[in-house]
C-alpha cells in the first residue's frame, strides 16, 4: 500500500473513532465483558440495588445513587449528587488529607450514608461492587483525582 492510501485509511479510522466518541457510547474496541467477569458485574449490580448491609434505615446504594449510579442522584435530604458513571476512573483521590480508594469510598457510604456494616476489603461483596462500578467506567479515560461526571 502506498503512503497516501495508508494515510487515507488512518484518516478514515480517526473519523470513525471521532464519530463514535461523539455519540457518548464507549468505543467499541474498549470491549464488553463476558463470562465470569460479567457475572461479577451482574452480582455487583444486584448488591448495589438491593443490599441494605444490615443498615436500620432500609436503604441501598440505589436509594441515593439513582438508576444504578448511571445518572445524577439525590440524598434523602434532597441534595444532588453526581453520577458514578466515571467513579472507577477518578479514584484514588486525595480528600481531607487522606488517600481515598474506591473501596474506601464504598465503605464510607455504607457506614455513613447507609448506616450499615461496611463490607470487608477482601470480601466477595466488595469485589462484586467494584466490578460493577468499574463496568460503568469501561472505555473512559483514567483521570485520577478528576471530577465526577
Ligand atoms: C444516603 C445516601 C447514599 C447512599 C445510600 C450511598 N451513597 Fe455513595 N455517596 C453519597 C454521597 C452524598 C456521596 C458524595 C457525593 C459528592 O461527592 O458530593 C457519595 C459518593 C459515592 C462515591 C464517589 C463518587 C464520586 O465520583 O465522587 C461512590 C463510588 C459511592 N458513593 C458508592 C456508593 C455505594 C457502592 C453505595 C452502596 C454500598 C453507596 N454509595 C451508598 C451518598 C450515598
Amino acid at each position: 500500500m502506498n503512503t497516501t492510501r495508508r494515510f487515507a485509511r488512518r484518516l478514515t479510522h480517526l473519523a470513525l473513532a471521532t464519530a463514535l466518541a461523539a455519540t457518548g457510547l464507549p468505543l467499541a474496541w474498549a470491549g464488553t465483558v463476558s463470562g465470569p467477569l460479567a457475572q461479577a458485574v451482574a452480582k455487583g449490580k444486584d448488591i448495589f440495588a438491593h443490599d441494605t448491609f444490615g443498615g436500620g434505615r432500609g436503604m441501598t446504594c440505589q436509594s441515593c445513587h439513582t438508576a444504578g449510579g448511571t445518572t445524577a442522584g439525590t440524598t434523602p435530604s434532597g441534595a444532588k449528587i453526581p453520577s458514578l458513571s466515571n467513579a472507577a476512573a477518578i479514584f484514588p483521590r486525595y480528600a481531607h488529607g487522606q488517600l481515598v480508594t474506591l473501596e474506601d469510598q464504598v465503605r464510607r457510604c455504607v457506614a455513613g450514608a447507609l448506616g450499615g456494616k461496611p463490607p470487608a476489603y477482601d470480601s466477595q461483596q466488595m469485589r462484586d461492587l467494584v466490578a460493577y462500578m468499574t463496568s460503568l467506567s469501561q472505555g473512559k479515560p483514567i483521570n485520577m483525582g478528576g471530577k465526577p461526571q
